[in-house]
């Protein structure tokens, strides 16, 4: 192993759907509430679109920023509904977690500082040290209703940071960040000369709440990369399809990682992309209403669990909660798994401040939910 993979853990949601496996392998029926995935299908013309590509040879590489029709009604897209002043020539198509990896490795050097939340997605650690570079992580837990608070990233900041990580609506907590906490964390960009990556998958899964991008921001467009996929707004998780957008003197940077790596993103994929931006919303407004039936019925049910404290999510389709039965959350998973046959992620693979809680997906129908967590309810009532 290189020295520089010995610093990168494995994944603790990939062991985690393992257990849950192989438990199910064994013959368990295991209810898991760990996939990060919609379980609705694609929705129909979108897949059509993709069908018609293939149908008609669309297989060969495409032009390695992505399709010019593609690039176009994404920078249509976000100039629309974000409100950033986006033109076709500053896109990279490719898949979203790719888009940050790459922006990572184009624009953070070796021994540079990321300021992140913590708790936050599992793989922005991993890449801020796969760039040699170091991961810098802001409590932002309940204190902070799991928002990045500006104030504390002020704290954080030193003269070898170089960027700041944003994530609204949040993976694992379901947070969304004011107008004025983005505002706020831009003008600290500015003054300290900072990049913001925006990762903004989950911004159409929302409930009562709004995404304020930050290159919306006057004067942020040079500093800012929004990140955003098709995976969760569409459920095409499997088309390995998502986008960026900065600035040209960053896309530049990034677009050399892109053709020395995957070249372009699938070329039918990308024509299923335009289907999915200029078709019908109504899919996409009836998966948001279905979660958000289901968001209500995780929280309500947690809050009647012994020992269980719950902040409602505003966006994505996780739920965070925090327990007080005095063992750590790998314990408390594997409490739950064996006990209740359920699984969650333990909320320590998210960052420190995870720890004590763990994160419930509820991308799962409503049957299950009400199974599943009945069944925690009962394990948790053992202890
Ligand atoms: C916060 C966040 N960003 C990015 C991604 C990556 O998305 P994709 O599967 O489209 O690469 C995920 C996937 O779980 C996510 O939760």
């Amino acid at each position: 192993m290189t020295f520089r993979m010995q610093a990168v853990q494995e994944s603790g949601t990939v062991r985690v759907a393992d257990r849950v496996k192989a438990l199910r392998a064994s013959g368990v029926d295991v209810i898991s509430f760990t996939i990060g995935e919609p379980d609705f299908p694609t929705p129909e013309h979108i897949v059509q679109a993709g069908i018609d590509a293939l149908k008609s040879g669309f297989t060969k590489y495409t032009p390695s920023a992505g399709i010019p029709e593609l690039r176009e009604a994404i920078a249509r897209k976000l100039k629309a509904e974000n409100g950033i002043d986006a033109s076709a020539s500053e896109i990279i198509v490719t898949p979203t977690k790719h888009a940050i990896f790459m922006s990572i490795i184009a624009l953070v050097d070796r021994g540079e500082e990321v300021i992140l939340a913590d708790p936050s997605w599992v793989s922005y650690e991993p890449m801020v040290r796969m760039a040699d570079a170091v991961p810098v992580p802001v409590r932002a837990d309940e204190e902070t209703g799991f928002r990045l608070n500006p104030e504390l990233v002020a704290e954080k900041i030193t003269n070898r940071t170089r960027m700041i990580l944003l994530n609204s609506p949040n993976n694992p907590t379901g947070a969304v960040a004011s107008r004025e906490e983005v505002r706020a964390i831009c003008e600290l960009a500015v003054d300290h000369d900072l990049l913001i990556l925006s990762d903004e998958i989950y911004e159409k899964i929302m409930y009562d709440a709004l995404n304020h991008s930050p290159a919306s921001f006057p004067g942020m467009k040079e500093r800012v990369i929004t990140v955003n996929g098709f995976s969760k707004t569409y459920s095409m998780t499997g088309w390995r399809l998502g986008y960026l957008h900065a600035d040209t003197s960053l896309v530049r940077d990034i677009q050399k990682v892109q053709t020395h790596s995957v070249t372009c993103a699938t070329s039918f994929a990308q024509k299923a992309g335009i289907a999915a931006l200029e078709g019908p919303a109504e899919p996409v407004r009836r998966m948001v209403a279905e979660f958000r039936r289901r968001r209500d019925l995780t929280v309500r049910k947690l809050r009647d669990m012994p020992g269980i404290e719950v902040v409602e999510p505003k966006g994505a389709f996780y739920t965070f909660p925090k327990y007080s039965q005095g063992m750590d959350s790998e314990k408390m998973t594997e409490y739950l798994i064996d006990e209740a046959h359920v699984g969650v992620t333990p909320g320590s693979s998210f960052g420190s401040f995870g720890e004590n809680h763990f994160r419930i997906s509820y991308a799962t129908d409503i049957a299950t939910l009400e199974r599943g967590l009945d069944s925690m309810k009962a394990a948790l009532e053992k202890l």
